[in-house]
């Protein structure tokens, strides 16, 4: 059993996901490593973090003083190799069963401490597909945080029939103690809690704009101010990401074939158009250069 305190983190991935969960690691004082398949991709993902470290400090939640500690302590690399020290890594690339489980096998290979624990941040492939693509699916679990990150407190943790219960520990007093999140537990099950409720929500809301039934501008101004919804279903399904949206409800609609989970013909022609939502300055809003509504 592992006693040791984690201190050396990875993450896989920095997007949006990847660059927010490193970026909370950061700034619970880990040492973090983060892996993008090239050069150019390290630098936008440290850009992204810098940006949201500064959007930390102009709103008061972090000093300066801790901005530049947090900077310190991210590394990147484009070399997965160099995760053979890591006690604990994140993954948290593009949600595609077939990356995803080519990375386990590597990390896998790579990650030298037999007590590491491999986490996916998976919004909705199961994680046994994961586990099995490694020698040891015991150190393999779901860790699925929520965007932004930085902002929002909940962590899923995911254990499959092959989890070992000191994995199941120590990623729980991970997220909790060290990064200060509250837990959840779901069972291994496609989209586990929140995506299982909230990706139909966005879909009915698609479909809704689909059929006429209502404008995007309604159908959002009526849940935020009809039900006190920080935003609306469709700036959501943007924020998240139109084909992170598609991705996670083909998967629940491969694991439980209901016709609530299969995505609608226009968010497949908006996710074929390039219309992606937020980070591609267009979906079912147009976006300035800073990300915001124009
Ligand atoms: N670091 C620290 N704090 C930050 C921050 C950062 N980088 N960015 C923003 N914040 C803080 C702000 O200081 C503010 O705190 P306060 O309420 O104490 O003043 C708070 O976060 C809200 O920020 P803003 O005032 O700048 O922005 P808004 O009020 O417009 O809120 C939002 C933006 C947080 C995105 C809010 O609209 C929201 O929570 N929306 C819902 C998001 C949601 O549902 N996410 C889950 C998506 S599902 C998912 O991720 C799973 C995946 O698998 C699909």
């Amino acid at each position: 059993m592992a006693t040791e305190k984690v201190s050396r983190v990875g993450v896989v991935g920095a997007g949006q996901m990847g660059g927010g969960i490193a970026e909370v690691c950061a700034r619970a004082h880990t040492d973090v490593l983060v892996y993008e398949s090239s050069r150019e991709l390290c630098v936008a993902g440290r850009s992204r973090i810098l940006r949201s470290l500064d959007r930390g400090v102009s709103s008061g939640k972090l000093t300066e003083r801790e901005r530049e500690q947090a900077v310190s302590r991210l590394r990147f690399t484009s070399d997965i190799g160099d995760f053979a020290d890591r006690q604990f890594v994140v993954e948290a690339v593009v949600e595609d069963e077939a990356v995803k489980t080519r990375i386990f096998s590597d990390l896998d290979k790579v990650v030298a401490d037999p007590d590491a624990v491999l986490a996916s941040n998976t919004s909705s492939i199961p994680i046994m597909k994961l586990g099995m693509a490694t020698q040891d699916a015991g150190r393999v679990i779901g860790m699925h945080f929520f965007n932004p990150v930085p902002v929002l407190p909940l962590v899923e943790l995911v254990t499959t029939l092959m989890t070992s219960p000191d994995v199941s520990t120590r990623a729980e007093d991970f997220a909790h103690d060290v990064l200060g999140k509250q837990v959840v537990k779901s069972a291994d099950r496609s989209g586990f809690v929140v995506n299982a409720l909230l990706v139909p929500y966005l879909l009915s809301a698609i479909r809704m704009v689909e059929s006429g039934f209502a404008t995007v501008e309604d159908v959002d101004k009526a849940m935020v101010l009809g039900c006190a919804h920080p935003m609306g279903p469709l700036k959501l399904a943007d924020l998240v990401g139109l084909d992170t949206v598609k991705a996670i409800a083909d998967s629940m609609y491969e694991e439980f074939k209901e016709p609530l989970f299969a995505p609608p013909p226009q968010l497949l022609r908006m996710v074929e158009a390039g219309r992606l939502g937020k980070k591609a300055g267009r979906g079912f809003y147009p976006y300035a250069e800073n990300g915001t509504a124009k």
